[in-house]
C-alpha cells in the first residue's frame, strides 16, 4: 500500500492493518479485487442495458470513487446525476434517520435508472431513496451496490447488482469514511475486532 501522509489514518508497523480514529483496520479488499469485480458489474449492466440509455443515481458522498470506476466499466452510453443523504456523522452505526441533503436534477421520468450505492448496511437509506425516485414515474429502478452487509439489513430492499457481500463490520476506504476521513485509501479495510 502507498504511503498516506494523512492526519488520522496511521499506517501501522503491518502493512495490512492500518490506526484510524485510533481504532485498529486490517485490509479487507484490496484495489484489485474491487477494480475486478466493478469490471465485472460494468459488463453485466452494459448488457442487461444493452437497448437504452440508463441514468446512474449515485449516493453522495460514499459511492462517488465507485461510481466514477463502475462508469469506466460500462460500454453502452450511459448518464450520471447525483443525490445526496445525510452521512452516519462520526458514528460507526446508524443514526436510523434519513434526510436528503441534495436532490437529483435530471428528469427521470420513462428512463431507466440505477441506484449507486457505496453500501447497504440496514437498508434504511435505500428504501428512502427507492421511495423518493420512484414517484418520479422512472421506467424501470434498480440498484447497484458495492457492498452489502446482509446480516444487518432489515429493511426489504432489492439489490440487482451487488459486489461483494461482507460481514456485519465497520469498513473504511475507496470512498467509505470514518468521521469523514478515510475515502481516499484506495483499498477497503474492515474494523479488526
Ligand atoms: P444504511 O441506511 O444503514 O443501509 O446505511 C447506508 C449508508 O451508511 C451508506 O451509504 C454509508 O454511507 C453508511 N455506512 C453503512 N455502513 C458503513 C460502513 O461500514 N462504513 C462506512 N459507512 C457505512
Amino acid at each position: 500500500m502507498p504511503a498516506h501522509d494523512l492526519t488520522d489514518v496511521t499506517a501501522s508497523s503491518d502493512e495490512h492493518t492500518i490506526q484510524c480514529r485510533g481504532e485498529r483496520f486490517r485490509r479487507y479488499l484490496t484495489a484489485q479485487d474491487i477494480q475486478a469485480r466493478t469490471a465485472e458489474l460494468g459488463a453485466t449492466i452494459s448488457s442487461d442495458y444493452r437497448n437504452t440509455t440508463p441514468i446512474l443515481v449515485s449516493v453522495l458522498n460514499g459511492a462517488f470513487m465507485f461510481t466514477a470506476d463502475l462508469m469506466r466499466g460500462i460500454t453502452i452510453d450511459c448518464e450520471v446525476d447525483f443525490l445526496k443523504l445525510s452521512s452516519y456523522g462520526d458514528a460507526k452505526v446508524s443514526s436510523g434517520e434519513v434526510t436528503e441533503l441534495k436532490r437529483i436534477d435530471a428528469n427521470i421520468e420513462g428512463r431507466d435508472v440505477i441506484i449507486v450505492e457505496d453500501i447497504v448496511d440496514t437498508g434504511l437509506s435505500m428504501e428512502y431513496i427507492i421511495e423518493k425516485l420512484r414517484p418520479l414515474k422512472p421506467n424501470s429502478l434498480r440498484v447497484c451496490t458495492l457492498l452489502h452487509k446482509p446480516a444487518s439489513t432489515q429493511h426489504n430492499v432489492p439489490l440487482d447488482y451487488v459486489g461483494f457481500q461482507i460481514p456485519d463490520l465497520f469498513v473504511i476506504g475507496y470512498g467509505l469514511d470514518y468521521g469523514q476521513i478515510a475515502r481516499n485509501l484506495p483499498d477497503i479495510y474492515i474494523l479488526d475486532k
